[in-house]
């Protein structure tokens, strides 16, 4: 079998739970129930259909179609907003290192935020089943900004509030329908250096010398997912942020 891994789009979030959007949208990754899995691979002005695929590690992500690396979703004061749930049918191996979220800088040089789940590279990880979210990775080490156990069968939500002229990364999250609630303050991180948000499944190789995510060890013939949903940024200008899951 053909090793797979597959991001699973979630079309069916209850309508009535973005009506109370009030802040002016940077962009939306809600796709519409119309929209056909093929039509993810042609232009269709939500998400790149020439991004993210695997080449050497295991890697398979969406971007958002505007998001060109220099674009204004990574000035000013912008709320990111995301939900990842389990796909029981291709449940990860939490042996490995998963990045499902993150914010790459434009240099490549580093990710300003990640959230990862799994056994992470070089870290003590006490519960691999846990989805933790860092900083900007350039600090040794990443500081951990929020960690959650990766439930089954539950929406994961989370608004990330990004305040690029400040520097500060703010984390609300919720399950399920539930409103977003604070989980920390703006906390100091380095989000400068502007670059592109990925949406996804990155896993990353064992025993990987210099070069881990190329070079590591991976299993053949892997059928693994990951179900996003609830994908859009919004101007957090003067404080604006919306709370509904
Ligand atoms: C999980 O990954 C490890 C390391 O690649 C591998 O040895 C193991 O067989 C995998 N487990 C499953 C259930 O695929």
């Amino acid at each position: 079998m053909a090793s797979r891994l597959l991001l699973t789009y979630f079309f069916a979030i209850t309508p009535t739970l973005v009506v109370s959007q009030q802040c002016e949208l940077q962009f939306d990754g809600r796709v519409p129930s119309n929209f056909a899995a093929a039509t993810f691979n042609s232009e269709n002005g939500i998400f790149d259909p020439n991004n993210v695929f695997g080449q050497g590690f295991r890697r398979a992500e969406l971007i958002i179609a505007s998001n060109d690396g220099t674009d204004a979703s990574t000035t000013g004061v912008k709320t990111l907003h995301f939900s990842v749930m389990k796909d029981a049918n291709r449940p990860l191996n939490l042996t490995h290192e998963y990045q499902l979220v993150f914010l790459e800088s434009n240099d490549f040089s580093t990710n300003q935020f990640v959230l990862k789940t799994g056994t992470i590279l070089g870290a003590n990880t006490v519960d691999p089943d846990t989805l933790q979210l860092f900083g900007n990775v350039d600090a040794n080490p990443a500081q951990t900004l929020f960690s959650a156990p990766f439930a089954e069968d539950v929406f994961h939500n989370f608004a990330v509030t990004l305040d690029f002229d400040t520097l500060t990364t703010q984390v609300f999250y919720s399950q399920g329908a539930d409103p977003l609630i604070a989980q920390t303050e703006a906390l100091a991180n380095d989000v400068s250096g502007q670059g592109q948000f990925h949406f996804g499944v990155l896993k990353k190789g064992l025993d990987g010398g210099d070069d881990i995510v190329k070079d590591g060890e991976q299993e053949p013939g892997i059928d693994e997912g990951v179900i996003f949903g609830g994908i859009f940024e919004e101007d957090s200008f003067a404080g604006c942020i919306s709370l509904s899951a």
